[in-house]
């Protein structure tokens, strides 16, 4: 069954507009972060305190893997790293799949970053302006991965709707 993938760096809205499209499109919707959590029993941040980010990495490739295996169809929200890993883009041309990168400029992502970065282990522990460099660069370094996705669609001074809208015509 279809899989519709939401990919997209930390911050670009996911989770957010992953729930609104379920509603809107009656299809379940799965956080791997979340499948991630309730697999292994502990939070991102303790898999990443306990065990690394190697580790991780590799619980991660093996979740997503076991979500595009199911049955069910399905709308998959990944984690802004995942498809930069493993060589998970490639499972963003699979059969079967929708891959949908959310596109935000480094000031979108910034803004919304600086207000709720506790729960990232990525940016944790960084101060305003070392967090404005490291999305830059790391956006810079992942693009290439996202732009692997089928669809791309930008979520600069959108709402929720708008995007959700933006994706509804990409799956007609
Ligand atoms: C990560 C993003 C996080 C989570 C982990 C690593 C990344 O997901 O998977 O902290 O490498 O960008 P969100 O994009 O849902 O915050």
């Amino acid at each position: 069954m279809r899989k519709i993938i939401l990919l997209g760096y930390m911050g670009c809205g996911k989770s957010t507009i992953a729930k609104t499209l379920s509603r809107i499109i009656r299809i379940p919707f799965v956080d791997l972060d979340e499948y991630i959590e309730e697999k292994t029993n502990l939070s991102i941040n303790s898999i990443f305190e306990k065990h690394g980010e190697i580790y991780f990495r590799k619980v991660e490739h093996e979740a997503f893997l076991e979500l595009l295996n199911s049955s069910e169809e399905m709308i998959i929200g990944l984690g802004g790293g995942t498809p930069c890993y493993a060589n998970n883009h490639e499972l963003l041309k699979g059969e079967n799949v929708v891959s949908v990168y959310l596109r935000a400029s480094i000031e979108t992502l910034f803004n919304r970053l600086s207000a709720n970065k506790s729960k990232r282990p990525l940016i944790a522990n960084k101060n305003d302006e070392e967090m404005k460099e490291f999305i830059a660069m790391h956006l810079f370094e992942r693009s290439f991965y996202y732009n692997q996705a089928q669809y791309k669609v930008n979520v600069d001074n959108k709402t929720i709707d708008q995007v959700v809208l933006d994706i509804v015509s990409i799956l007609a």
